[in-house]
């Protein structure tokens, strides 16, 4: 199983110079709990927007066409498909990232696990690609509402893509 998870805003963006657009708890958490034992794959840019380096409790797949970049608690490949050669069918293999790599990964992928923030944000550099409506279908819609530590509405969006 191959997904994507991804948060974006009401025009799809994702990003403006290497760093996310919000700040959700929520969405931090779901990101967790839905990787975490699992195998997250990034471009290096967003490897390298970790503020911590590698994420912990996950097999970390970093894509970058350098051939002398080692990266600690990662493993590096030169493709996307090079990596997923490297991983097993029952692997659960999230794609998180960036922009690059969403638009590769898209018409491989079988789930997108979107977090759809109502906000618009003003300085933008990264856009997710469009979801084609004919070829995803939404499996569940979690709403919720702004509060005290969350400054937007948002909503959990997971798609299939349809057989
Ligand atoms: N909102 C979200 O959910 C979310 C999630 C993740 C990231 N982001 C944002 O997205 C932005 C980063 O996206 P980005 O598109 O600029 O960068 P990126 O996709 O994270 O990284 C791009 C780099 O990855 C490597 N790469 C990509 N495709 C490859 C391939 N097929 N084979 C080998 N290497 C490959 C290349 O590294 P080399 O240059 O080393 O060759 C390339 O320069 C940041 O703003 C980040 O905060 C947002």
């Amino acid at each position: 199983m191959i997904a994507i998870i991804a948060a974006i805003d009401k025009n799809n963006a994702l990003g403006f110079k290497n760093k996310l657009l919000f700040y959700l708890p929520d969405d931090l958490k779901r990101f967790k709990a839905l990787t975490t034992g699992n195998t997250v794959v990034m471009g290096r840019k967003t490897f390298e927007s970790l503020p911590k380096g590698a994420l912990p409790n996950r097999r970390n797949i970093v894509l970058s066409r350098s051939n002398i970049l080692t990266l600690p608690g990662a493993e590096v490949y030169a493709s996307l498909e090079e990596a997923l050669k490297h991983c097993d069918d029952n692997e659960q293999v999230f794609i998180m990232g960036g922009a690059s790599v969403y638009k590769q990964a898209m018409p491989i992928a079988d789930r997108l696990y979107m977090t759809e923030i109502d906000a618009t944000a003003k300085e933008v550099d990264v856009y997710f690609p469009t979801i084609d409506h004919e070829l995803w279908q939404v499996t569940k819609r979690d709403v919720r509402h702004a509060d005290d530590r969350h400054p937007y509405d948002f909503a959990f969006v997971d798609y299939e893509k349809k057989a």
